[in-house]
């Protein structure tokens, strides 16, 4: 995936929020009886303290499980792709610096009800959280099994009820390269961006998360909200989504935009089809040696194959 090495940046470890500066902020908060109000102006912005989301553990959809093993959590959540935070995998450490409270999403473009609202409110208003089981397959061929919890991505759909003109969905990080480092690499074309097209996002896989394990969703793997599409490469699952924008035309996604000759916009998972620089038939299971075969769409094609039906096959696998 790496692209370019250029000298990388570093942040020290003592600069990430520590758990003890993060509770004294809370603290402060409670203490000072602002706990849970918005304000509107002066010292804190107008969402300067939010709710949590909450619904952990959610149950289980058994339509939605696997015969893989699960992969053990201390892998899943150590072992990261978040460019924002440094192109190692080992940035979860990093990564503690985001601050996801308050965390403000927008839905805005081509839909009847845009809104700026925070994260948590907006799950709920998605629905009842559920747990599934999904496979994930990184573009660098390493692959997970991890229990994700979330709504269904067609909820965000019925909630802002696109315009018929809307045919994309282009979602958006955060910016903010005082707490992101990677940000300040310029010659990424930062936020990061990527989108699917409505009948993907309304594919009944694709899937909003907030969570891995029955916790809240980890900093490092996309707190507070990220997407799961799990029949496309990894890189289609953006992280710390804060905004939703409903399009005539498709994006051009962060990967594309870096390396539009290795990465398109499709990116649908398929064995025979390499990568320009690697093979894509097999995966290794993280957290072991393993290698096991690579599946057409991941193992999904039931649910998604219908999709594109008809399209050129050299435009959907890379
Ligand atoms: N989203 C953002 N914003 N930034 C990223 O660097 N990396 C992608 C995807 N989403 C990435 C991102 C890639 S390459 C992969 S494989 C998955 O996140 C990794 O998810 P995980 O770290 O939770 O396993």
């Amino acid at each position: 995936m790496l692209i370019r090495k250029r000298p990388s940046w570093h942040i020290s470890e003592n600069h990430a929020t520590d758990e003890a500066v993060y509770l004294s902020r809370r603290q402060w908060l409670k203490t000072a009886g602002i706990a849970g109000v918005g304000l509107s102006s002066g010292l804190l912005n107008s969402a300067a303290f939010s709710a949590p989301i909450t619904g952990f553990p959610a149950k289980r959809n058994t339509a939605y499980t696997i015969d893989r093993d699960i992969t053990a959590e201390v892998d899943a959540t150590t072992y990261t792709n978040f460019y924002e935070f440094g192109s190692a995998k080992n940035i979860w450490r990093k990564a503690q610096k985001l601050n996801t409270d308050p965390w403000m999403v927008t839905i805005d473009g081509l839909c009847d009800n845009p809104m700026t609202i925070d994260a948590a409110d907006l799950i709920k208003k998605m629905g009842d959280m559920e747990e599934r089981l999904y496979r994930h397959r990184c573009v660098e061929a390493w692959a997970m099994t991890v229990p994700w919890t979330g709504v269904p991505l067609a909820n965000l759909l019925k909630l802002a009820s696109p315009k018929p003109e809307a045919k994309y969905l282009v979602m958006e990080t955060f910016l903010d390269p005082s707490v992101a480092p990677g940000q300040k690499q310029s010659w990424y074309p930062w936020p990061y961006v990527e989108g699917l097209r409505l009948d993907e996002a309304a594919n009944e896989l694709s899937f909003l998360a907030t969570g891995l394990y029955g916790r809240e969703m980890p900093k490092q793997n996309g707190a507070p909200i990220r997407l799961v599409v799990p029949w496309k490469y990894g890189f289609k699952s953006i992280k710390s989504i804060v905004k939703f924008h409903f399009a005539k035309e498709a994006p051009l996604s962060f990967w594309q935009e870096t390396a539009g000759n290795e990465y398109g916009f499709y990116a649908n998972v398929n064995p025979g089809v390499p990568h320009k620089r690697w093979r894509q038939d097999t995966e290794r299971l993280l957290g072991t040696n393993e290698r096991v075969r690579t599946q057409m769409f991941n193992g999904y094609q039931e649910q998604v194959a219908h999709l594109y039906e008809g399209m050129p096959h050299n435009i959907l696998y890379f």
